[in-house]
């Protein structure tokens, strides 16, 4: 599996850390974030890991900044991108099953790096249970196409 992540300058070795976590459990993965400390732009990291997983370049995204909010919010502007903020490994689990979420995203201030790893982890682990769940992700993706839900308006 190709997993693409990204970060901005809060962010350098947890993203490090993850990278080589995952690197060790066999994972393939894109660095699309900043390698410095200098102060960077989180939506750049955010619109190029949305894109990679938009266009299928990778399979999943992890997007980490300062509190995990910003970049996942410039992720999910991109088409197709559901990009979810956790702070504990439940919500990381319970997004892919019933969200579909497509990136993980959390924060380098919020988590430190054991819980980071668990919260990749069952994001990684889990998968989309479909269902129910799919009439309802359908739904986010008609407000995405039309800015508009059937029989909501
Ligand atoms: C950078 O100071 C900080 O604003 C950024 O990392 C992030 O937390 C934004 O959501």
């Amino acid at each position: 599996m190709k997993i693409g992540i990204g970060n901005d300058h809060t962010a350098v070795d947890l993203k490090n850390e993850i990278i080589k976590h995952l690197e060790e459990k066999g994972y393939e993965v894109i660095n699309y974030g900043t390698d410095s400390t200098e102060r960077f732009d989180y939506p750049v990291a955010g619109y190029k890991v949305g894109k990679a997983v938009a266009n299928k370049n990778v399979d999943l995204g992890i997007t980490i900044c300062g509190t995990g909010i910003g970049i996942s919010l410039a992720a999910n502007k991109v088409k197709g991108v559901r990009a979810a903020v956790v702070s504990e490994p439940y919500s990381a689990k319970l997004t892919r099953q019933h969200n579909n979420a497509n990136i993980i995203s959390f924060g380098s201030r919020v988590v430190g790096s054991e819980l980071a790893k668990m919260i990749v982890d069952e994001f990684l682990n889990a998968e989309f249970e479909g269902g129910r769940h799919q009439r309802r992700v359908d739904m986010i993706t008609e407000i995405e196409e039309t800015n508009k839900l059937e029989g909501a308006d």
